[in-house]
């Protein structure tokens, strides 16, 4: 890396036009990719990594590259100059869910639909052998069309199937996301992916976490002892999938992404978007006012429509007597 006139670092062939986000492990930088003239997404490991997490890096960018799916980000470069590792991708303009969620409660159909896209997802990369390892809300990005975008598997090549070593300190950013087997150090597959994406889903619906504690490890021992949090009365429906996706035991949880997409395509089928608002307006107190708001707001022109509609027979009637005292009127 040096630095251009205007003080900002660049790798060659890209420079650098601010910061995106700063983690523990990258700095994800707005870039200009000059060959092409575009905007990418710019991952830069942090220089002070162990060189095993470096070679990793490397290798996972190039799996991620042979993942072509609409909701996994394209990876376009990768590479090293000196120290630094960097990979060059699509750069999504619509922000993480993460803030999306801290922003407002989304509404059961944009959720649903987000896992949805999701599991399809993850359905390719676990029938490729890869477990992401990481599915949170931060590692979920829109394209500005609102498409959902997995991103991150900079921790997946460290997360095999093996060993309990996988679980050391500081590997795991937030337990909350994390399955009961993967914070307990056994021996974990791609379902721990599942768990971590029934969080997700949770978190998305309820508008909180199911597991919650003062501190990590009273967090981590909600999650481990817990059951899974009853769902408001109006969710009642999704209950067996979250109770499916947060099976403490691998082996009573969905088996695969495309199950959960199944379920939740019925789902949808049976419960169309407006029955599922106006249910919610009714029953659910947990939502916020912004949603019912929206509901209003959005269902007024039915409301007048409904009400203009309902008053052509009682003026068929009106007129029809106005003719009658009218006819009798001249004829008697
Ligand atoms: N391709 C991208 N386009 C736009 N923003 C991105 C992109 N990739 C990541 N981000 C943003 O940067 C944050 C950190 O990126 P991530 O790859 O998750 O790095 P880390 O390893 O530090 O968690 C994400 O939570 C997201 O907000
Ligand atoms: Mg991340």
């Amino acid at each position: 890396m040096v630095s251009n006139n205007n003080n900002m670092s660049v790798i060659k062939g890209y420079t650098i036009q601010g910061i995106l986000a700063k983690g523990g492990m990258a700095t994800i930088y707005i870039a200009q990719q000059e060959s092409l003239k575009r905007q990418v997404a710019l991952k830069v490991l942090n220089p002070k990594l162990d060189t095993v997490i470096l070679d990793h890096f490397l290798d996972e960018s190039r799996i991620i590259a042979s993942l072509k799916h609409p909701n996994i980000i394209p990876v376009y470069d990768v590479g090293r100059v000196g120290i630094h590792f960097y990979h060059a991708m699509e750069y999504l303009e619509g922000g993480d869910l993460e803030a999306r969620i801290a922003q407002k409660q989304i509404d059961v159909h944009t959720a649903l639909e987000i896992i949805l896209e999701l599991s399809d997802a993850l359905y390719l990369v676990h029938s490729k052998g890869i477990i992401h390892g990481d599915i949170k809300p931060a590692n979920i990005v829109f394209r500005s069309d609102d498409c959902p975008v997995l991103t991150d598997f900079g921790i997946s090549k460290r997360v095999d199937t093996t060993g309990k070593e996988q679980n050391a300190e500081g590997i795991l950013t937030s337990p909350t996301y994390a399955s009961p087997e993967l914070i307990q150090g056994h021996h974990f597959d791609h379902r721990t992916d599942i768990y971590s994406l029934g969080i997700v889903l949770y978190e998305m619906l309820v508008g909180e976490k199911p597991f919650k504690g003062e501190t990590r490890l009273e967090m981590i021992a909600s999650s481990i002892q817990d059951p899974v949090p009853t769902l408001p009365e109006n969710l009642m429906p999704l209950q067996p999938l979250m109770d499916h996706m947060l099976a403490k035991d691998p082996d009573e949880r969905i088996a695969d992404g495309r199950m959960i997409s199944r379920y939740i395509k019925k789902y949808l089928r049976d419960h169309p978007r407006s029955t599922q608002t106006a249910q919610n307006l009714a029953d659910d107190s947990g939502f916020s006012s912004k949603v019912v708001v929206e509901y209003v707001s959005e269902s007024k022109p039915g409301i007048k429509e409904t009400s203009s509609k309902a008053l052509v027979p009682l003026l068929i009637v009106l007129f029809s007597i106005a003719v009658a005292a009218i006819i009798w009127y001249f004829i008697i």
